[in-house]
């Protein structure tokens, strides 16, 4: 039933296909003079059904059985049981009964986990392709898209749907959910359906309002748990929640709840895979309007309840939606980072793709959530003294680039199109919003995205729409933000000139200014102000942006494919570009089933240089990791990671 790996201990099978239970007998049975019936146990729920010796027909929406005719014999009978496609997934209970004109024996026979069944076509969840199965439900390998849009970096992600324990830890999950907790025969009835299942799951990842897996922090310290950041797979994750008897695990941000759900996903059999939104709107009254607030000379302001997420990652689920109608089947969103309540409960989704695409706003559940994610407009406002002294509208920012990992591949799949159709209509809303078309314009372009060590090169484009002479000044402003939007530390600068139809600045922002930029997920945010010093009139343009490291180098000796239980040398190198900040500086290398101990490298001087002797102990594939610090940066520096291939 495409179950192999997920548990070693007991029968995992798919809903809508038939298993075979083999009865071995200690004594010789004449089957003319007995009768067998099973039953499924579900709780308090369960349904008996006669083990057929002859052709019958089936009802698909029972549970049948059936034996043919080659498999009876006086000590032994393989039965084939077959459950209806739209079957709980569960745990469930296997009882036969033998009948005889005297007597009547009961039997447990054991338990079995059904699941629901992607390889089928009549189950909601069915996907048609089977390169598409294997990428979205048995894949336990995965990539997770986060940084910038312009300087998008990728990490490995370990799912572990094959990790003892991973299955028993998913089984729990629906346990000890709420819905199961007060009323567990309508819990046990509605798991036929997959929008249930996935509403109850994401609200369980999360957890708020539950007994659910991890807890969220964005901000401070993470020394009593483990930071978002280091988390390399889910099983670790799931394995310390069902140690600790369900509570919750320190700490996750969305890509960890993202992954964590994708892989209770795939093990109940939903076709599921992580998506990054890049410049994701967090629209608190979700009216589809993002406010920032600047001050004069364009240094940003902590004022709005909204935010921008520079990336924000969820789940993206497969299923038919027999509750809207064929036009909403396939891809659904669904987002675990617990952020606003849906029907009381922290849990969003699962909303159709095509519902966003059509701007259908009241589409359940949380249409409009998720359409302000990917598709709000950012309206910036110049304040002073309380008063808005100008503004622009930014109908391009949010949503600028949806990935996930393609199939069978470690590219990128562009999905910004599946959300995003712009239409005419639309653009008129948009200029509407912004009062028609300004005298002036400001454009704020970043020539190439910025790498340790080099100088940000900025342009700013001004054009000019009116037929009079314009005297205006500039100022552009620069400061670090974090990850989730909170400016702490500003520069700025300032110029004078007078514009013609087109005017192009050109600033460069030199390496020395921003060597308080010392970790990849450190985000600058910078805006320019141009006021007419005849109208007062102002307007700005503004851009996010991160600062690359450079890559740490990772090689084998001799190729990428090696074999099992046999030495190989790999060469670990990172030249630092960033001034004379090696002090403490530590290289770390790590590797599942290929190195028994992280090792942590110290050297002094402008580069570091290691060679590692790597042992892999099982076949598969294999990730050699590694990551750059030191002791003046808060976090890692640069993370870099190599697939190895090894065979018997
Ligand atoms: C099984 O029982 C039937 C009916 O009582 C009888 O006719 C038949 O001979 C029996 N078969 C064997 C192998 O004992
Ligand atoms: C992604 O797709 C969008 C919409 O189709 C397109 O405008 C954009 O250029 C693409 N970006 C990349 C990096 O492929
Ligand atoms: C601004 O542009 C208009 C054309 O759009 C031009 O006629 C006018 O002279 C320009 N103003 C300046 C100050 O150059
Ligand atoms: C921004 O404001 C919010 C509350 O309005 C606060 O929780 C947060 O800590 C502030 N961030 C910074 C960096 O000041």
């Amino acid at each position: 039933h495409e179950t192999a790996g997920l548990s070693a201990h007991q029968l995992v099978v798919r809903r809508g296909w038939a298993f075979k239970v083999t009865l071995l007998f200690h004594q010789a049975i004449n089957w003319s003079k007995h009768s067998l019936d099973l039953e499924v146990q579900l709780g308090s729920l369960s349904e008996r059904f006669p083990v057929h010796f002859t052709a019958q027909c089936y009802s698909p929406l029972r549970w049948s059985a059936r034996v043919f005719p080659d498999n009876v014999h006086s000590h032994s009978v393989s039965v084939h049981v077959c459950s209806p496609v739209l079957s709980s997934v569960a745990s469930y209970h296997l009882l036969l009964h033998i009948q005889s004109h005297h007597n009547m024996y009961n039997y447990e026979l054991g338990t079995f986990v059904l699941l629901c069944n992607p390889w089928f076509k009549d189950d909601p969840v069915s996907m048609p392709l089977e390169v598409q199965l294997q990428e979205y439900i048995q894949s336990d390998y995965g990539l997770v898209y986060v940084g910038t849009h312009q300087s998008v970096r990728q990490q490995p992600w370990a799912f572990g749907q094959y990790e003892p324990g991973v299955l028993e830890a998913c089984m729990q999950l629906l346990q000890v959910s709420p819905q199961h907790q007060s009323d567990r025969q309508a819990d046990y009835l509605r798991r036929v359906d997959p929008v249930y299942l996935c509403r109850v799951l994401c609200a369980m990842v999360n957890c708020n309002d539950d007994l659910g897996v991890l807890a969220g922090k964005w901000q401070g310290s993470y020394m009593d748990g483990v930071s978002p950041t280091e988390w390399t797979g889910s099983a670790e994750i799931l394995h310390q929640w069902m140690a600790s008897s369900c509570s919750p695990v320190r700490y996750g941000q969305c890509w960890v709840f993202a992954c964590v759900l994708c892989t209770v996903l795939r093990v109940f059999g939903i076709p599921s895979r992580v998506v990054t939104v890049f410049n994701a709107a967090h629209d608190a009254n979700a009216n589809l309007i993002i406010e920032e607030y600047y001050s004069s000379t364009g240094e940003k302001f902590n004022l709005s309840k909204d935010s921008i997420w520079n990336f924000h990652v969820w789940v993206e689920c497969w299923m038919r939606r027999g509750d809207l109608g064929a036009e909403f089947d396939g891809w659904q969103v669904v987002d675990p980072t617990p952020q606003e309540k849906s029907a009381g409960v922290y849990c969003c989704g699962p909303c159709p793709v095509s519902a966003v695409q059509k701007r259908c706003f009241r589409c359940p559940f949380d249409a409009s959530f998720i359409l302000a994610s990917v598709d709000a407009d950012v309206i910036r406002l110049i304040v002073r003294d309380g008063l808005v002294m100008g503004r622009s509208v930014d109908t391009e920012w949010v949503g600028q680039l949806i990935y996930t990992k393609s199939i069978g591949s470690d590219k990128p799949e562009n999905l910004t199109h599946t959300y995003k159709a712009r239409s005419e209509c639309v653009e008129m809303i948009h200029v509407c919003l912004s009062g028609g078309p300004p005298h002036l314009e400001v454009s704020l372009d970043m020539e190439k995205a910025p790498s340790m060590g080099d100088s940000i090169c900025l342009c700013v484009t001004i054009s000019n729409h009116s037929s009079h002479p314009r005297f205006l000044t500039e100022h552009l402003n620069a400061q670090l933000k974090h990850y989730n939007s909170c400016p702490t530390r500003t520069s700025g600068g300032r110029i004078f000139c007078v514009v013609f139809s087109v005017l192009t600045l050109h600033h460069s922002i030199q390496a020395s200014q921003y060597k308080f930029l010392l970790t990849q997920d450190d985000i600058v945010n910078v805006a320019v102000v141009i006021k007419d010093m005849r109208s007062k009139a102002r307007v700005m343009a503004a851009q996010e942006f991160n600062i690359c490291s450079h890559q740490i180098s990772i090689e084998v000796e001799g190729g990428d494919c090696i074999q099992m239980k046999k030495t190989c040398m790999a060469h670990v190198s990172y030249t630092n570009h960033c001034g004379n900040v090696l002090a403490g500086a530590v290289l770390c290398v790590d590797g599942y089933g290929l190195l028994q101990n992280k090792l942590a490298l110290l050297q002094p001087g402008e580069s570091i240089r290691a060679s590692v002797s790597i042992v892999a102990s099982s076949p598969g594939t294999k990730l050699l990791q590694a990551t750059f610090s030191h002791s003046q940066s808060p976090g890692v520096v640069s993370r870099s990671f190599h697939k190895i291939s090894v065979h018997n």
